[in-house]
């Protein structure tokens, strides 16, 4: 139980970092050649297919997270500052998400639908500030949870 919890964790985690990660670093600077109008579209074509997965895992990272708090480490580990680190940094992350889907993402797929471009343009412009943030608290949320137990 306790590895496949583990394993449903250290996935949900991989998958959220790692998009983020690829879609910051190498296909933003990639798709600013663009002209806006394509640029727009393609970035609605990877949001509606990425943002689904986020909500998966805002699901499955919590649920595994205190599953492992409940069973294998059952009180000891949720004292330790590496967990309880990542839980405000994972539950601030789950906010940023939430927030930019609600506020900002639901607004520019209307937007894109009704072919109104460049306000469209600055919803994703705002969704790319705050997927940035989550990033960075991403990154760092690994690194604690990778490293809590060698400090
Ligand atoms: C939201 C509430 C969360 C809870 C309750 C939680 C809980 C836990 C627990 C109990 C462990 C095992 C600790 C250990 O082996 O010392 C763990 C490991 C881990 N967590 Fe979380 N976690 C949460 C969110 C996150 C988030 C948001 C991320 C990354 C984005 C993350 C990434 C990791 C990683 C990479 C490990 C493996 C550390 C290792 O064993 O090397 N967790 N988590």
């Amino acid at each position: 139980m306790t590895a496949l919890l583990m394993a449903i964790h250290i996935l949900a985690a991989l998958i959220w970092v790692g998009g983020m990660f690829f879609a910051h670093m190498f296909l933003r600077p990639a798709a600013l050649t663009l002209p806006t109008e394509q640029r727009v579209d393609l970035w609605f074509g990877v949001l509606s297919r990425f943002f689904p997965w986020v909500w998966g895992v805002i699901v499955a990272l919590p649920l595994s997270g205190y599953g492992l708090l409940l069973t294998a480490f059952a009180g000891q580990k949720g004292t330790s500052h590496s967990v309880q680190i990542m839980q405000l940094l994972g539950w601030t992350m789950i906010l940023i998400f939430v927030f930019l889907y609600v506020a900002f993402y639901r607004n520019m797929a209307q937007r894109v639908r009704k072919r109104l471009i460049p306000e469209a343009g600055l919803y994703l412009n705002r969704i790319r500030i705050l997927v940035s943030v989550n990033l960075i608290l991403g990154i760092t949320t690994v690194l604690v949870a990778a490293s809590g137990r060698y400090g």
